[in-house]
């Protein structure tokens, strides 16, 4: 499995960790124990008692610190042992992995990589939980995938006219024409116009509109899009460009409505998504239909875990891109750009030092 580490990485919704309550997660196959301490914080820890290995997160939270339900050891917030029951001496080794993890945005996120480099500004700018002017609808599923191939679904999505003809059922345009891509530092950013399309699953959207879809993707699998509609005509006039969003639809000068996605990988086979929309309130009317969104997901989930079988069953396979899946090929580079430089650096800091004469 090939995955940044140096990234943050999407467990779980924040309201379920509750305080009293350690959980237990799985990211790029490590056991994590996830916990909020008295003053509510978040403390996230290797899910692996020092002792004998038993799960911390059948332990049990006391204050400032977490208790393994074992033999008792008793952990601080930096995963150091302070108490051993019956035993004085604490060896100085006596501690677990601490993760760096961040609440933002109504989810958890927790950095899998080098503890000194996590940098908070490369959380995605994912917003939209929290926006009063949007009716917002949320959503989970797990996947019998890697979420490389979960990433992949969202970064082509000329699928839809496909694998969701009985649910979304979007004209095909979306297969016949290619979006503008450009490469970001640790993403992609994609745009396009739908002409004369609504966005369907929407209840009370107008049909007939152009729509402007803007497309963020990031590393390590942060989907950002929103959507605004526009005249019938305007795509034409405009020629292909970028609209001015004050001239949308409505007046709005945000956006009609928004997309948040994340997908995490929890072993090599197994991923979890998470997802929020966001349409825009008109009159306390307008809301996603989630039956059609919960079915065109499920579309995806079963031709991915079907597409993982055949992989799994045809060691040797490759993948052969169509011009499509620039997005996916673009974004892929940068994952292994980013995977190629922690590599050199792990390899540097472990080269013998020179001694100078
Ligand atoms: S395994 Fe945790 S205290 Fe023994
Ligand atoms: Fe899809």
């Amino acid at each position: 499995m090939t995955y940044v580490h140096n990234a943050w990485y999407v467990t779980s919704w924040a309201h379920e960790i509750r305080p009293e309550h350690p959980v237990g997660a799985r990211i790029l196959n490590q056991p994590i124990v996830i916990w909020r301490n008295a003053a509510r914080e978040l403390v996230a820890f290797e899910d692996r008692c020092f002792h004998r290995l038993a799960p911390l997160s059948l332990g049990r939270c006391e204050g400032e610190s977490l208790r393994c339900m074992y033999h008792g050891l008793l952990y601080d917030r930096t995963g150091h042992v302070i108490e051993i029951p019956g035993q004085e001496r604490i060896p100085n080794n006596a501690r677990v992995r601490r993760y760096p993890v961040i609440e933002r945005y109504g989810w958890v996120w927790i950095w899998m990589g080098d503890a000194e480099q996590a940098d908070e500004r490369l959380i995605p700018p994912v917003g939209g939980s929290d926006y009063s002017d949007y009716v917002v609808a949320h959503g989970q599923l797990d996947y019998a995938a890697e979420a490389r191939l979960v990433n992949e679904n969202l970064l082509e999505l000329s699928h839809a006219v496909f694998l969701h003809s009985d649910s979304f059922r979007y004209g095909e345009t979306w297969a016949l024409d290619r979006p503008k891509i450009m490469e970001q530092e640790r993403g992609i950013f994609s745009e396009r116009w739908i002409k004369n399309q609504g966005l369907l699953g929407v209840k009370g959207a107008d049909p007939s509109v152009d729509t402007y879809f803007c497309y963020e993707f990031y590393v390590p699998g942060a989907l950002l899009m929103t959507y605004r509609s526009y005249p019938v005509g305007t795509a034409d006039a405009l020629n292909g460009q970028r609209p001015d969003p004050t001239e949308a639809i409505g007046g709005f000068t945000g956006d009609e409505g928004f997309t948040r996605q994340a997908v995490t990988p929890l072993t090599d086979k197994t991923a979890r998504y998470l997802y929020i929309h966001g349409a825009r309130r008109r009159g306390g009317e307008t809301v996603y239909d989630m039956t059609v969104i919960d079915k065109a997901f499920a579309e995806d989930k079963v031709m991915i875990e079907a597409q993982q079988r055949n992989i799994d069953t045809s060691p040797g396979a490759r993948f052969v891109p169509t011009s499509a899946d620039r997005g996916i090929v673009l974004f892929n580079r940068i994952v292994d750009r980013l995977v190629r430089a922690e590599a050199s650096r792990v390899s540097e800091a472990s080269a013998p030092h020179r001694i100078e004469d």
